[in-house]
This record gives structure tokens, C-alpha cells and sequence, in this order.
């Protein structure tokens, strides 16, 4: 052995960062100043009574009341504003002379879900590209009725309310080898939180890499023999979404390993070149553990 690495003293340096914890429950950041977000609210009262609005709005009762938020506001997780008026605010006025001056925007929409829902998840949602621009949580949720079994999503199936607008993605989602999320075994907000987080791409982990850990496990080491691309990040060697190479890689087998060590050596010699062939699987048929060893031999990540 020849080169001075030590590869145990590296890998301690492989922090086990932890899972960006979310705290359990919600934050209350108080109830909403309706007269600034639409100046029509100005001296109206609380109504409090679901039964005066469903007198003109019947045709919303049995849907609305199917939603978790019609349960848990009749069990007395309702704000003292009441029920329906905790999300479209006091309506003396509009009860006595309807109209649709009170009707909020999507974004106006957000600060009365705000006010419950202001931490937990949403903790990075003002910061997030989700958060500031021109969505609302209405963009994603439906609250009036349930139209999926998951968190009141405005569609049935997850990926299909992120295609909507992330179509690219869902080309992503066609190629070869991919996250199986059409097939319903990973989600998108497996690996996002559409909320926002501290790490780009509104990634669920404290980076790229905890993210990916979260699933796979094993790829997380501490290994004995590292390779320093896995440690720096996944995204050297894969695409998160899908690619038309096997195993999710950025680049057809021997010719990825080869954009990282174009030096001389075995690598260029015919015998290894017949095994690392363009159809075979290439360097990984010798270097298997590709991701880091623990084997007393495996400094050449062979075993
Ligand atoms: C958790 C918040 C929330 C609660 C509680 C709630 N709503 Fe809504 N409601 C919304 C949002 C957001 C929209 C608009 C988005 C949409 O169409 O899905 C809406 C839409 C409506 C509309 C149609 C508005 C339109 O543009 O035509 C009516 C009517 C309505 N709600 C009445 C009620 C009544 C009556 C109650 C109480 C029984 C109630 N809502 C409870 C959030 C809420
Ligand atoms: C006397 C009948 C009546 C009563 C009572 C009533 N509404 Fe309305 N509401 C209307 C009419 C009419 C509209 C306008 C519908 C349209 O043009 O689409 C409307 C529109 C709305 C809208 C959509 C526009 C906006 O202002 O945001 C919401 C939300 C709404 N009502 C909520 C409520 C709530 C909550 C209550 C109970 C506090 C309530 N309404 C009581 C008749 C009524
Ligand atoms: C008065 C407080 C309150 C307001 C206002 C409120 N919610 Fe909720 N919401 C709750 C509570 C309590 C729960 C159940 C506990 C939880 O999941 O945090 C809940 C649950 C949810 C869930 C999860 C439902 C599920 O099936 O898992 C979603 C999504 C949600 N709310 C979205 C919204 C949106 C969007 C708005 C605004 C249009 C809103 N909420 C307004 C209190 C509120
Ligand atoms: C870009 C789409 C999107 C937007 C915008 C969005 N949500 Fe969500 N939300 C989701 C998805 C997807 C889930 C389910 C996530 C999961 O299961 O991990 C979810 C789950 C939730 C839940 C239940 C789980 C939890 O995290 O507590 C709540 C509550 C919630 N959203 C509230 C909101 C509020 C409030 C807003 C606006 C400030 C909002 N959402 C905006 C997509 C969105
Ligand atoms: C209503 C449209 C809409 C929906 C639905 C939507 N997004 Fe987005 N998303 C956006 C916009 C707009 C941006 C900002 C684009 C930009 O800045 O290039 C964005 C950006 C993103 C980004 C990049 C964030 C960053 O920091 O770079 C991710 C990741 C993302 N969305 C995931 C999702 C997921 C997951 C879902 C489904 C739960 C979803 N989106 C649903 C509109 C949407
Ligand atoms: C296995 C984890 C994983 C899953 C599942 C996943 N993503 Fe991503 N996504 C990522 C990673 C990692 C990145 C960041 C790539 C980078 O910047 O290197 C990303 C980036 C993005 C971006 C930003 C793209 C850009 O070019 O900046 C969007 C938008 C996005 N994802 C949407 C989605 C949607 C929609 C789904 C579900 C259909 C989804 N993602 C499922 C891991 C995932
Ligand atoms: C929410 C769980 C989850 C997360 C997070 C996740 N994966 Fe996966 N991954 C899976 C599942 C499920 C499969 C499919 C396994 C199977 O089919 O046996 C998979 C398969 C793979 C494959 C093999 C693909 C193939 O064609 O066989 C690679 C490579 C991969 N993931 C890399 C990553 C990377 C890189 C990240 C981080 C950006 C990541 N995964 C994050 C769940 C996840
Ligand atoms: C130096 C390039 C490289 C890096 C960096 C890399 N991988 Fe891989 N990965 C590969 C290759 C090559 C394969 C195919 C191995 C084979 O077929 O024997 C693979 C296969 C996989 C697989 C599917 C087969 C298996 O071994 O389970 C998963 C899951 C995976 N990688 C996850 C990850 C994760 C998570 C990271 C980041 C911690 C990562 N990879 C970083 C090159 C890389
Ligand atoms: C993103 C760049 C990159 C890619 C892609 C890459 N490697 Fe590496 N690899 C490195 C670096 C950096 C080292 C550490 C070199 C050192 O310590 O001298 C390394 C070390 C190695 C070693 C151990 C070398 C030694 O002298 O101990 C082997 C074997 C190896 N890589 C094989 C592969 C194979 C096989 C692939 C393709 C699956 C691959 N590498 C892809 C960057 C890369
Ligand atoms: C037939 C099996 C085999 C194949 C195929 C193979 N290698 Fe190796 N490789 C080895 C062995 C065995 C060693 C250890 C040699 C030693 O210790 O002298 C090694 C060593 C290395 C090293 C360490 C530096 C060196 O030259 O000793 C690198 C880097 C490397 N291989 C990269 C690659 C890449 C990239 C490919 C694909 C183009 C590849 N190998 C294909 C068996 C193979």
C-alpha cells in the first residue's frame, strides 16, 4: 500500500448529522388582521355558527364536513373567530348582504392557514420558492372537501398535483431507470418538503446526501475504504429523478468512473477494457463496492 490515507480518521469525520427534526404540534402565531388583507372586513363581527352559513351554502355541507378540519373544529380545536369564519373571516356583513367583495387571493388565503399551521413543516415556507412566489396553500390543498386520503390534497395522487406544474419532472419520471414514484412506492415528498427546508431544493435532509440516507441506509457507511464522490455527494454518480442509464447513474458505466480517472494504468489496458466492455457493466464488475468497503482488503473498493 502506498498512499498515506487514512481512512479511518476520514471517516469519522462522517457526521451523522441528524434528520431535521420537526417539532411536534403546531404554533399559533394569533388570529388575522382581516381589515388589512381586504378593507371590505371593516366593522364586521364574528358570525359563529356554521348553521347561518349553511342556510345559503348547504350545497357545501355534507362535503365539508367529510374533511378532517370539520371534525376537529366541532371537537374544539377551533379558534374563538369559530369555524368557518377562522378561514374567511367575521361575515356579519356578508350575512346580511352578501356578495363577493370578502373573497380573498390564494396568497391573502394563506395567512388565516397560517395561523395554525405556521410551524411544524412550515417552519422555512415564507423562504421557500413555494412560499414566495405567487402560490397559495389552496395551489396544493383543498379544504372544502376531501379529495384524497392524503393531507387534503387538491388531487387524488401526490405526483400527479407536482406535475401539474413540474411537467419536466414528470418527464424525468418516464426515463429508464427512476425513482419508482408512478408506481406509488416513493413520493415525491419523500425526498422534498414542499413547505420549504433549509436545504436547496427544499430537500428533506440536513443535504443532499442525509436525504438519500433516509432510504438507503446502508449507503451511509462509516466504511473503513471510502470513495471520496460518495461522500461528497450522491449527485456525483446519480440523478435523483430518473436517467436512461442503469441505476439511476449520470453517465453510461466505465465512461462515468472514466470522467474522474482518466490517468493511465490498468484502466486503459485491453484485458480490463474487454471486462469494462460498453455493454458490460464495466469497472463495478471488479469494483463493486463502489460506495465504500469495509473489507480489510478492499482498499481498491474491490471486495
Ligand atoms: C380550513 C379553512 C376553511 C374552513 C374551516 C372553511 N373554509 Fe370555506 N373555503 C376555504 C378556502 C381556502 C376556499 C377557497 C378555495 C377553494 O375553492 O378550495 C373556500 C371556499 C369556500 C366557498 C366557495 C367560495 C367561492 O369562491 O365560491 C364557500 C361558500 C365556503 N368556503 C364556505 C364555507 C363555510 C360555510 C364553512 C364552514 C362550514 C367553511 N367554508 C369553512 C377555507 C375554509
Ligand atoms: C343569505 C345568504 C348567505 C349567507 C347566510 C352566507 N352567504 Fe356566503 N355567499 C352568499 C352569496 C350569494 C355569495 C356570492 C356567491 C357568488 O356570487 O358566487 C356568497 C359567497 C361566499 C364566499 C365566496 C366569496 C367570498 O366572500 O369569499 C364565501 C367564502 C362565503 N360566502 C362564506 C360564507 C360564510 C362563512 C358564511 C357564514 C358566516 C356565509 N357565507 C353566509 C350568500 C350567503
Ligand atoms: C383553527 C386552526 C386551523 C386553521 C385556521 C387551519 N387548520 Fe389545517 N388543521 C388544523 C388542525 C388542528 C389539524 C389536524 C392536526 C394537524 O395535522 O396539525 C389540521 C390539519 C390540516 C391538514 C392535514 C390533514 C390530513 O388529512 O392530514 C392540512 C393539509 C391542513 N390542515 C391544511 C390547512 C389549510 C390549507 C388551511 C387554510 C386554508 C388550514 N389548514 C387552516 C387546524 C387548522
Ligand atoms: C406545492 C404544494 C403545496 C403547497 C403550496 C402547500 N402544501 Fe401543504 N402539503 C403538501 C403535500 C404534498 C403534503 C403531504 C406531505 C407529506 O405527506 O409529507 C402536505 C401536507 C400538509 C399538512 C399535513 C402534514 C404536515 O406537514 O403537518 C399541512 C398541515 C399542510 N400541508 C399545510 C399547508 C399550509 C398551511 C400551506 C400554505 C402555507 C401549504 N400546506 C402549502 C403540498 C403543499
Ligand atoms: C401551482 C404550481 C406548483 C405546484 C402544484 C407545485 N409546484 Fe413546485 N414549484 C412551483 C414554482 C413556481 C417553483 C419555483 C420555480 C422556480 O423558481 O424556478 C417551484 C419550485 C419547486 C422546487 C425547487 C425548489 C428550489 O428551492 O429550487 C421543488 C423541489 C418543487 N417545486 C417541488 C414540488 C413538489 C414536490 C410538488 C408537489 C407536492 C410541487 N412542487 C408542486 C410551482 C408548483
Ligand atoms: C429520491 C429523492 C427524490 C424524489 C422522490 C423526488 N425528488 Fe425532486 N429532487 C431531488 C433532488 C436530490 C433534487 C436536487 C438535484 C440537484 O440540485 O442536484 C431534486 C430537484 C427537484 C426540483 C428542482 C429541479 C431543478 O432543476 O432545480 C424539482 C422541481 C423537483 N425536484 C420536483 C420533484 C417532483 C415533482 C417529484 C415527484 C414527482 C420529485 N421531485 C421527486 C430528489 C428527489
Ligand atoms: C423515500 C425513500 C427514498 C429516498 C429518500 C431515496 N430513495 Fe433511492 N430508492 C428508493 C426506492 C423505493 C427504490 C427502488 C428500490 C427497488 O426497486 O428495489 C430506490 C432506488 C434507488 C436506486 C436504484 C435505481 C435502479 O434503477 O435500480 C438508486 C441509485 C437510488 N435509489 C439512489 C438514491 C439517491 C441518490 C437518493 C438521494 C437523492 C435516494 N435514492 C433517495 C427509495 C428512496
Ligand atoms: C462514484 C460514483 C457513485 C457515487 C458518488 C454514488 N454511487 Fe450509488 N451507485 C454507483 C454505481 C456505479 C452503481 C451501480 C452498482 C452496480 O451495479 O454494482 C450504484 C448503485 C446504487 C444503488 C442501487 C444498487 C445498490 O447498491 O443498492 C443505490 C441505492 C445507490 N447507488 C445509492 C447511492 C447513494 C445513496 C449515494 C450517496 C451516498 C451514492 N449511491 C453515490 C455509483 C455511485
Ligand atoms: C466525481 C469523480 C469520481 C467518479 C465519477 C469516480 N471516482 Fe473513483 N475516486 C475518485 C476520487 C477523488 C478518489 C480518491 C483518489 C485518491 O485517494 O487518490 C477515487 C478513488 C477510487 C478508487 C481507489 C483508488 C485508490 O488509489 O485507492 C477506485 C478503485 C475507484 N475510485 C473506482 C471508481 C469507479 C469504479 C468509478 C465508477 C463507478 C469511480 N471510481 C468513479 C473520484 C471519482
Ligand atoms: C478485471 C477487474 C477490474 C476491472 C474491470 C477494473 N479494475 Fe480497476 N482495479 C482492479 C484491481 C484488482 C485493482 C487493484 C490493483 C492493485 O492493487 O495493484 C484496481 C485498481 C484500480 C484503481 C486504483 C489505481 C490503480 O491503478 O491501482 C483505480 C482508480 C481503478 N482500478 C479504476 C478502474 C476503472 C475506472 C475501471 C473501469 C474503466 C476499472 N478500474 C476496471 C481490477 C479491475
Amino acid at each position: 500500500m502506498t498512499k498515506a490515507i487514512m481512512p479511518l480518521a476520514r471517516a469519522a469525520l462522517v457526521v451523522a448529522a441528524a434528520w431535521i427534526v420537526t417539532v411536534a404540534g403546531e404554533a399559533r402565531a394569533g388570529e388575522v388582521d382581516w381589515t388589512a388583507l381586504n378593507g371590505a372586513f371593516k366593522d364586521a363581527e364574528f358570525v359563529k355558527d356554521p348553521a347561518v352559513c349553511f342556510g345559503c351554502h348547504g350545497d357545501y355541507q355534507k362535503k365539508y364536513e367529510a374533511t378532517p378540519h370539520a371534525r376537529l373544529f366541532k371537537a374544539g380545536k377551533a379558534l374563538p373567530s369559530g369555524e368557518c369564519e377562522t378561514c374567511h373571516g367575521p361575515r356579519s356583513k356578508h350575512v346580511a348582504n352578501p356578495s363577493r367583495e370578502l373573497a380573498l387571493t390564494p396568497v391573502q388565503q394563506n395567512a388565516a392557514c397560517l395561523q395554525c399551521h405556521q410551524g411544524s413543516g412550515r417552519l422555512y415556507w415564507k423562504s421557500s420558492k413555494h412560499g414566495s412566489g405567487d402560490l397559495g396553500c389552496t395551489s396544493c390543498h383543498k379544504v372544502m372537501e376531501r379529495v384524497s386520503d392524503k393531507a387534503l390534497l387538491a388531487k387524488e395522487r401526490e405526483d400527479q398535483l407536482c406535475y401539474t406544474c413540474h411537467t419536466e419532472v414528470r418527464g424525468q419520471m418516464n426515463k429508464l431507470s427512476r425513482h419508482p414514484v408512478n408506481e406509488g412506492k416513493v413520493s415525491c415528498s419523500g425526498c422534498h418538503n414542499p413547505h420549504g427546508s433549509v436545504t436547496k431544493a427544499m430537500l428533506k435532509g440536513a443535504s443532499l446526501n442525509e436525504t438519500c440516507f433516509k432510504c438507503h441506509q446502508e449507503k451511509r457507511g462509516p466504511h473503513v475504504w471510502i470513495h471520496p464522490p460518495v461522500l461528497e455527494d450522491c449527485a456525483n454518480c446519480h440523478q435523483a429523478h430518473g436517467s436512461n442509464h442503469r441505476k439511476l447513474l449520470t453517465g453510461k458505466d466505465s465512461f462515468l468512473c472514466m470522467s474522474c480517472h482518466t490517468y493511465g494504468g490498468h484502466v486503459n489496458l485491453p484485458r480490463y477494457n474487454r471486462v469494462s466492455s460498453l455493454a458490460g457493466e464495466g469497472c463495478v464488475n471488479c469494483h463493486m463496492a463502489v460506495h465504500g468497503s469495509n473489507s480489510p482488503s478492499g482498499a481498491k473498493l474491490t471486495r
